[in-house]
């Protein structure tokens, strides 16, 4: 593999394309984001078997992620040859296609009414106690071991639990289904899609149990209130009850896992800003905000297609392609944040990006800043002198699209008795 220097990211060319996946770039992609913002703010790159533009200035993601000439259902707009090059997806999963994610407004905007009321900041403030509880239950059992995994043991454990509680999963079902969340987000090539299958049919199927279930004999959860969602008359068909469980499920702990290890790792980095936020705990609030801006645990927006023929700082895109908007470089943007490549954990404003921007902002934004503020803030309470476990090089990132986050963070501390 030819290693990625910027002159490599700047010059990529129609068959030798910058694959966003690798783990090259997912290693660090902030100086390339810098580069590109100044000399080449629109992109052609790989995103696993796709290609599309990657955009990169804070003013044109914005932009992208809210107009509407960009769409979601790329089988409304774009022409067969270009369908034809999509990865094949077996006809079970196509009822996870119908994720209000990938939906347009009307649809999108009548799947998200039906839950967004579980996710409000007034509701998910509810859960405070009991996150703190469940925090300090799992942090607890790591005390005795003077080494542990931060990603498997801590920022996994914690939103995987909290995600399952909220829908209704039984407890002895959960490591399954983070097994194949964590498939569900490798690149979709066809061996990844022939490895997930077996697992993703078996999930699916369990799901609509499950549902079916609740729907005879409700209980206080999501997967309840989802088997029987009306509003305005209007009903969510089954596909559309499995899409949602799915994305809940995957959008709720895939991401937050990123910002509690990537998070710990940047403050392990600044051990003055880790004194500080242990000096001034009631800081968390905007020390979590900056680690959203700075560590980017979605480091790029979902797909979205264009609609019509455009022009993005002079770069002609046709109808049809994909577009990539970076949440990770916008938040890095000169132009919009002060000195952007410093970690400065009392920044204000801090108008980041990091749960995009228009429509699709992030439904899940109030429980996993709950989250991460509750998680860190337990952490580093509880663990007076954590230092990394292994060689700051040695870390490895996962190659995934959409999200950026550790393998696993080794970590070690003295035990205290
Ligand atoms: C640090 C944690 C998180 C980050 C950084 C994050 C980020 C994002 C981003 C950037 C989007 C928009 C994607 C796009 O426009 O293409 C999004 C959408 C979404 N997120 Fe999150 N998310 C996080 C946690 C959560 C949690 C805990 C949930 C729990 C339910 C959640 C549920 C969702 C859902 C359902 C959507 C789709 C919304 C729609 O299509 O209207 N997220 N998230």
């Amino acid at each position: 593999m030819t290693a990625l220097s910027v002159e490599r990211v700047l010059s990529s060319q129609p068959g030798n394309l910058v694959d966003i996946t690798g783990s090259d770039w997912k290693a660090d992609p902030f100086p390339f984001y810098a580069q590109l913002r100044q000399h080449k703010p629109v992109l052609r790159v790989r995103m696993g078997r796709m290609e599309g533009w990657l955009i990169t200035r804070y003013d044109d993601v914005v932009s992208v992620l809210r107009d509407p000439r960009f769409v979601k259902d790329v089988r409304k707009i774009a022409a067969a040859a270009e369908l034809s090059r999509r990865p094949w997806v077996p006809s079970f999963l196509h009822a996870l296609e119908q994720n209000m994610l990938d939906q347009d407004a009307p649809n999108h905007t009548r799947l998200r009414t039906l839950v967004h009321k579980a996710f409000t900041p007034t509701r998910i403030e509810q859960l405070r106690t009991h996150i703190r509880s469940l925090s300090e239950g799992i942090l607890h059992g790591l005390k005795q071991k003077p080494k542990f995994d931060l990603v498997a043991d801590f920022a996994l454990p914690l939103p995987l639990t909290v995600i399952c509680e909220l829908l209704g999963i039984p407890e002895q079902e959960r490591s399954l289904f983070q097994r194949l969340s964590q498939q569900a987000l490798l690149p979709p090539t066809t061996l990844n899609m022939v490895r997930l299958m077996p697992a993703m049919w078996r999930l699916i199927r369990y799901i609509r149990r499950l549902l079916a279930l609740r729907k005879q004999s409700p209980q206080d959860d999501l997967l309840t209130a989802l088997s029987h969602a009306e509003a305005a008359g209007d009903t969510l068909s089954e596909d559309e009850q499995v899409a949602m469980v799915m994305l809940l499920l995957i959008a709720g702990h895939e991401t937050t896992v990123n910002l509690i290890s990537s998070g710990m790792l940047a403050l392990l980095d600044h051990p003055e800003q880790l004194a500080w936020l242990r000096a001034h705990p009631e800081g968390m609030k905007t020390a979590v905000e900056e680690l959203l801006r700075y560590c980017n645990p979605v480091e790029t927006a979902t797909e979205r297609y264009a609609a019509e023929a455009m022009t993005i700082q002079g770069q002609p895109i046709r109808q049809g392609e994909l577009v990539i908007a970076s949440l990770a470089s916008a938040n890095r943007d000169e132009t919009h944040f002060p000195n952007p490549e410093v970690l400065d954990l009392k920044r204000e404003p801090n108008r980041h990006l990091a749960f995009g921007q228009g429509s699709h902002f992030c439904l899940g934004a109030p429980l996993a800043r709950m989250e991460a503020q509750i998680g860190l803030g337990v952490l580093i309470e509880r663990f007076a002198a954590l230092r990394l476990a292994v060689p700051r090089d040695k870390l490895r990132w996962r190659n995934t699209p959409v999200v950026r986050g550790l393998k696993a963070l080794p970590l070690m501390h003295a035990i205290t008795r």
